[in-house]
């Protein structure tokens, strides 16, 4: 085969992943935890030509040159250097470079098309570390469900810890921005290492905050999970705010975004928020919710639009028509 396309979601993690402990082959410093979405999509088709002679970039019907790089290097890293030129075309549903995770759908999308398409049939973990030397939070969403990123000695481990049926989640994303964020993740994360006076504090209590995720996964202790996570994402953003230049994505529609939620909790409903390198909010909830938490989102001030989902597959080939 020299033509494959494959289909990728997007995953949010709840336990954050924001510093490398390798720059060069793009290895994360903390274990982290994530949740694949079903609605949002990337579709990824690769085509190998001996023609062409170089690479080629199609995102969402537009020519890409500015991303081309990134995608030339990871199909280096998938079928070595001296593989044929490829064409790419690449579709997502949702907007990308705004923080909701663009990268690791697309990545994740382009490293199993590129991997059918060159005959290589490898498995799901090996495709995961393929992806997450493109771009550390793809490498999780190669599966589905609910899924933990650990470090092991010299690489990444990465898991289905809970499929969608056995914990049902739901997530809303509230989009208050469709444009691309100023700063991209990978930079950002390294100038917060080189930087921020709690980086290493960061570094120090991930490994109990992992933990205590993990714990309330297998519990299926929503409290537990929604304390952790929020936990984790502020001090994630309290990383990113003390790095200099300071990287800060909020705007005022996500701190709204955050009051509506505390709103919705003080009413008991079950949810809580996570944010991204980007100003839009993540709601996560328990499916009876679902619907509450859309409207209050929809009415809050500075949202564009909602975009709700359940949890979702890995990546995979999409079998041609
Ligand atoms: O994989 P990257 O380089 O897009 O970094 C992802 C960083 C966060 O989205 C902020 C956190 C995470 O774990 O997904």
């Amino acid at each position: 085969m020299t033509q494959a396309t494959a289909e990728a979601q997007p995953n949010i993690a709840l336990i954050k992943y924001w510093g490398k402990r390798d720059v060069e082959r793009n290895l994360p410093a903390v274990d982290s935890l994530s949740v694949t979405l079903r609605s949002l999509r990337t579709r990824m088709s690769v085509e190998f030509s001996a023609e062409s002679g170089i690479d080629q970039l199609q995102v969402n019907d537009a020519q890409a040159p500015a991303l081309l790089r990134r995608v030339s290097t990871c199909l280096d890293t998938v079928c070595g250097r001296d593989r044929p030129a490829a064409r790419v075309v690449s579709d997502s549903n949702f907007p990308i470079g705004a923080g909701l995770a663009s990268s690791a759908a697309a990545f994740a999308a382009l490293v199993v098309a590129a991997d059918a398409a060159s005959g290589h049939a490898r498995d799901c973990i090996t495709l995961a570390r393929l992806a997450g030397r493109a771009s550390g939070s793809a490498a999780r969403s190669l599966y589905g469900g609910i899924v933990a990123l650990r470090n092991s000695a010299a690489n990444i481990d990465v898991k289905q810890i809970a499929t969608p049926e056995e914990w049902p989640l739901e997530v809303v994303i509230a989009v208050t921005e469709e444009g691309a964020k100023p700063l991209g993740s990978g930079d950002a994360m390294i100038r917060s290492a080189a930087t921020s006076p709690f980086y290493a504090s960061w570094l120090s209590a991930q490994g109990t905050d992992f933990d205590t995720a993990r714990t309330a996964v297998r519990n299926r202790d929503f409290a537990s999970l929604a304390a952790v996570s929020e936990h984790n994402c502020l001090k994630m953003h309290s990383v990113m705010w003390t790095s200099r230049p300071a990287v800060v994505y909020w705007t005022r529609a996500t701190l709204a975004c955050m009051e509506t939620i505390r709103k919705l909790q003080g009413d008991g409903v079950p949810v809580f928020f996570t944010i991204d390198a980007g100003p839009q909010v993540k709601a996560v909830c328990l499916p009876e919710a679902a619907e509450a938490v859309n409207s209050a989102l929809a009415e809050t001030a500075g949202v564009l639009r909602t975009l709700p989902s359940g949890l979702g597959p890995g990546a995979r080939v999409l079998a041609e028509t």
